[in-house]
């Protein structure tokens, strides 16, 4: 069926991903968002290895397109899309790709790690973009906040994930020896 393998692995291609996107979400606007965090996944995941990363850059662009999958069931059942992508993701079989978009909210492994991880891009990657612009962190945290934080609790945790962002963007910054305003769609 034209999966791509990878050391063991089973990685959707880019055609895969989108018609498992129209199937399982169907949203334009949800769609666009996915392409645009790809674009810019792939872009910095690109200039990574060109500096020594070593990023598996099939997996970072699936996961990519696909960490949004379940979001519009979501907005009705309330429930964790990051999990319920994760899940739906693991069960077709894409175990490696699933357990990025798991992390693509909250990252759970510390991003100390002196390498750059492939959860850390996407998690990162989808903060950039609001909507189908990129933006910066503060724009796009600001926007979060406005439209999911309805308590003080929620509050708190939004600033939390903030701060993990901030240190993520300050090691991907500091690697790729940009501002986080230079961060951009390259052609690869
Ligand atoms: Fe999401």
């Amino acid at each position: 069926m034209g999966k791509k393998q990878h050391g063991g692995m089973r990685v959707p291609s880019k055609g895969e991903c989108l018609d498992l996107l129209k199937r399982y979400n169907g949203m334009g606007n949800i769609i666009r968002h996915c392409i645009k965090v790809a674009e810019i996944a792939l872009s910095i995941s690109t200039e990574l290895n060109r500096r020594g990363e070593n990023l598996n850059l099939n997996v970072v662009e699936a996961a990519a397109l696909l960490h949004d999958i379940t979001k519009a069931e979501s907005f009705d059942s309330g429930e964790d899309h990051s999990l319920t992508g994760y899940r739906l993701l693991r069960n077709l079989g894409y175990k490696r790709v699933a357990e990025i978009v798991r992390e693509h909210v909250f990252l759970l492994k510390d991003p100390d790690l002196p390498w750059v991880t492939e959860e850390e891009v996407v998690n990162y990657s989808d903060k950039r973009v609001r909507h189908d612009q990129i933006v910066t962190l503060r724009e796009r945290f600001d926007d979060v906040r406005a439209r999911y934080c309805r308590d003080e609790g929620q509050r708190e945790w939004m600033d939390r994930l903030e701060t993990l962002c901030y240190r993520i963007e300050n090691k991907i910054c500091s690697k790729l020896d940009i501002e986080p305003e230079e961060v951009t769609v390259t052609q690869s």
